[in-house]
């Protein structure tokens, strides 16, 4: 919606003294992203912490392509230091060119094909298992086992290490809580670190797994003399400082491996439930695949199962929001934002627009197929962000993405037990919130 002039942002409910509105949101924050979204498309929320949230396409836009010098990483960025250090995905204004430029090497499309050969070989061991589940008929949670296929093509091409199997997947969903906990809801503010609470142990742990994982990397490239191709090898080459490295790979490492295994589960999810999808993707991969892998070089020959990928990237937008801090006073489709205004850009919320996804709810791969997307807004789809700090992982995750789901699609159905819906737990990306328990069926 555009509108003509300039006007004040919306406020949402003021809510109580201090706390603001802290309640209801944090009871669901999703639904009430939903219901600020009805009230407007720029909707100023008290948690205490003050933000604007953001479903413009418009506006959002502006923030990451159009003005963005304007926007800094800002105040809720903050939260991410602890877990993340000073890497690619906190820095700001120009520190971030230098990383970002060390290791684009590792996610040419040359590279992210040579990758996806990984995801062939990953998910391969993931059809040895479920053919024991389909054997057993028993209700098994999957969900472990896709978030796998990612941490074994990410730990290849980051680290050089195939991380499936490993504690890899625990450290990164703790991390996942950890960093939004301490951004959204400052919980350590209220909980000194030195206090041994269950939360601060996990938050320990994960820490010192991940530096462990990387200084062993770090050291034996250095030992080697040689210190490698993947993205770890192109920082140690760029003449960083050892924790500049080691602040990148610990980004990387927790940026890649939660965010590509959930969409997966959640692709896996939707087609469980729509059959008609799934029988969509089921006659591609079997006319286009004739029973063979896919050839990485040639996923752009499975559009359907790409468009189930985006329509679960849709729905369960992995990041569902993510924030900036306006530096100078600016206009954001129509309203005026102040200096120093945080603005969230809910992903969420825009992925459910009713102005731009009819029957938002709905799960349609077809939205994305047939130039259906030629009039849509490019901003109304951006779960990789967008401009010029959008997703350097984009094609990797895709890549991952539609082999895997086409691999699976060639042999297995999932079947959910009962017809309640999964209901989405939410950190700093959405994941299922009990897992993806379905049992696992041999195709006919
Ligand atoms: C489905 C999977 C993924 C999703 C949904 C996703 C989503 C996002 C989003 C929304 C941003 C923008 C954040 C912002 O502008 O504030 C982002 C940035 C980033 N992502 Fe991803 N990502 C995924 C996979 C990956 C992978 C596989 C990697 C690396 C192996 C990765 C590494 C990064 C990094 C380093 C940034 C910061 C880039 C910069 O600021 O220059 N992501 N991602």
């Amino acid at each position: 919606m555009n509108r003509e002039g300039t006007c004040p942002v919306a406020h949402g409910p003021r809510g109580l003294p201090v706390i603001g509105d802290a309640i209801p949101y944090f009871k669901d924050p999703l639904a009430y992203t939903l219901r600020m979204q009805e009230r407007d498309s720029l909707v100023t929320v008290r948690l205490p912490i003050t933000f604007v949230q953001v479903t413009e396409p418009d506006a959002i836009e502006r923030v990451l392509r159009v003005n963005p010098d304007n926007y800094r990483r800002g105040t809720l960025y903050q939260g991410f230091f602890g877990m993340m250090g000073s890497g690619l995905l906190t820095l700001d204004t120009d520190g971030w060119r230098g990383p970002r430029r060390a290791v684009q090497p590792a996610f040419t499309p040359q590279r992210v094909n040579g990758n996806a050969r990984e995801a062939v070989a990953a998910t391969r061991a993931v059809l040895r298992r479920w053919s024991e589940h389909a054997a057993s008929g028993a209700v098994v949670d999957v969900a472990p086992e896709l978030m796998d296929v990612s941490a074994r093509v990410m730990g290849l091409a980051l680290v050089g290490r195939d991380l499936s199997g490993t504690d890899y997947s625990r450290a990164a969903a703790i991390a996942n809580k950890v960093i939004y906990t301490s951004t959204i809801k400052g919980v350590p503010a209220l909980v000194p670190s030195f206090v041994p609470t269950r939360y601060h142990r996990a938050r320990k742990w994960s820490t010192r797994w991940l530096d462990g994982l990387i200084r062993q990397v770090i050291e034996e490239r250095r030992a080697a003399g040689e210190p490698g191709s993947d993205a770890a090898g192109l920082l140690l080459a760029a003449g960083l400082t050892d924790t500049e490295v080691s602040d990148n790979l610990r980004t990387l490492l927790l940026a890649g491996s939660d965010t590509t295994g959930q969409a997966l589960a959640w692709t896996m999810y939707e087609l469980a439930r729509h059959p008609q999808a799934r029988r969509a993707v089921e006659r591609e991969v079997d006319e286009v695949l004739a029973g063979g892998p896919p050839d990485p070089e040639r996923l752009g020959e499975l559009p359907q199962t790409t468009a189930a990928v985006n329509e679960a990237l849709r729905l369960h937008p992995p990041v569902w929001q993510f924030p900036r801090d306006a530096v100078e006073p600016d206009t954001l489709a129509g309203r005026h934002v102040p200096a120093g205004t945080t603005v969230l850009l809910s992903v969420y919320g825009t992925h459910r627009s009713p102005e731009h996804w009819p029957d938002p709810e709905a799960y349609d791969p077809q939205r994305f197929l047939n130039g259906a997307q030629d009039g849509r807004h490019k901003h109304a789809f951006l779960p990789f962000g967008g401009g010029r700090r959008m997703c350097i992982g984009k094609g990797l995750a895709m890549a991952t993405l539609v082999t895997a789901v086409a691999m699976l699609s060639q042999r297995y159905r999932l079947r959910l037990p009962g017809t309640r819906q999964v209901r989405s737990g939410h950190y700093i990306t959405l994941f299922p919130s009990s897992g993806l328990p379905a049992v696992v069926q041999e195709r006919a």
